[in-house]
């Protein structure tokens, strides 16, 4: 088939694992808040370490193999959103996808850096929870944080899935999936 895999398998890799734990760590947070009772902190923080581990692997990705210019806003973007010319036919993500990566990106980036610093307020088999090392404002700053961004990913995880599911994103989801090759020409273009 012509093109190029999309994808690369550690890529996909990284992005289903995040996917799943992201799902549990929703799931654990907010089905006690709907009446589902259950011992959700372990399960919590422990796939909470987890997504910390695959999200320090996919900055390793970037950095030793795909570099950043291809998540950076490009000349003509802009035009290409509002309706102008498609986006250049090597370009591999267009504006939305960006904006949407950054946006999800922070998000978690405040969930993950809050969380660890969450951990000294539990009791593991690892270590002794101690709450000292925050006053009572600093850590209700840190659980705002944590709530608030925890929130805001409820709404990226619908808004990414309708997308996905869009009859003309299909290629798109097919190599996210399968590891499809995509001709460079059609990922942005008209689909044939
Ligand atoms: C998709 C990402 C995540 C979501 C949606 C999420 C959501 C939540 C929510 C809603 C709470 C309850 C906060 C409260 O009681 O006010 C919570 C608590 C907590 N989270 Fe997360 N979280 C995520 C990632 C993480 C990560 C990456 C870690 C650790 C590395 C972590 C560790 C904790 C801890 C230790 C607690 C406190 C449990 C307690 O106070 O009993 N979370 N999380
Ligand atoms: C400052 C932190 C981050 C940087 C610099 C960064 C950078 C990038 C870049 C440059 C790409 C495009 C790779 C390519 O050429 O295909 C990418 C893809 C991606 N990023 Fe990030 N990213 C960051 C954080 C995150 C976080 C926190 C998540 C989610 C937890 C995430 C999820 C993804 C996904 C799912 C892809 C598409 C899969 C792929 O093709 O690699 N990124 N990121």
């Amino acid at each position: 088939m012509p093109g190029e895999i999309r994808h690369a398998w550690p890529d996909r890799l990284f992005h289903w694992t995040m996917a799943v734990l992201t799902l549990v760590l929703l799931a654990t947070a907010f089905l006690p808040v709907l009446g589902v009772q259950f011992d959700w902190v372990p399960i919590h923080w422990i796939s909470g370490i987890l997504l910390t581990a695959t999200v320090i692997f996919h900055l390793y990705r970037i950095l030793a193999v795909h570099g950043i210019a291809s998540m950076m806003p490009a000349r003509g973007d802009l035009r290409a959103a509002m309706g102008g010319e498609p986006v250049a036919e090597d370009a591999k993500y267009d504006l939305g996808q960006k904006l949407y990566h950054w946006s999800v990106s922070a998000v978690m980036l405040v969930l993950v850096v809050t969380g660890l610093v969450m951990l000294a307020k539990i009791d593991t088999p690892l270590w002794r929870r101690d709450p000292s090392i925050l006053s009572d404002w600093d850590w209700g700053v840190v659980y705002a944080l944590h709530g608030a961004a925890a929130l805001l990913l409820i709404f990226f995880f619908i808004l990414h899935v309708y997308f996905a599911f869009l009859p003309e994103h299909r290629r798109l989801l097919a190599a996210m999936a399968l590891g499809r090759r995509m001709p460079p020409a059609t990922r942005n273009g008209p689909q044939p």
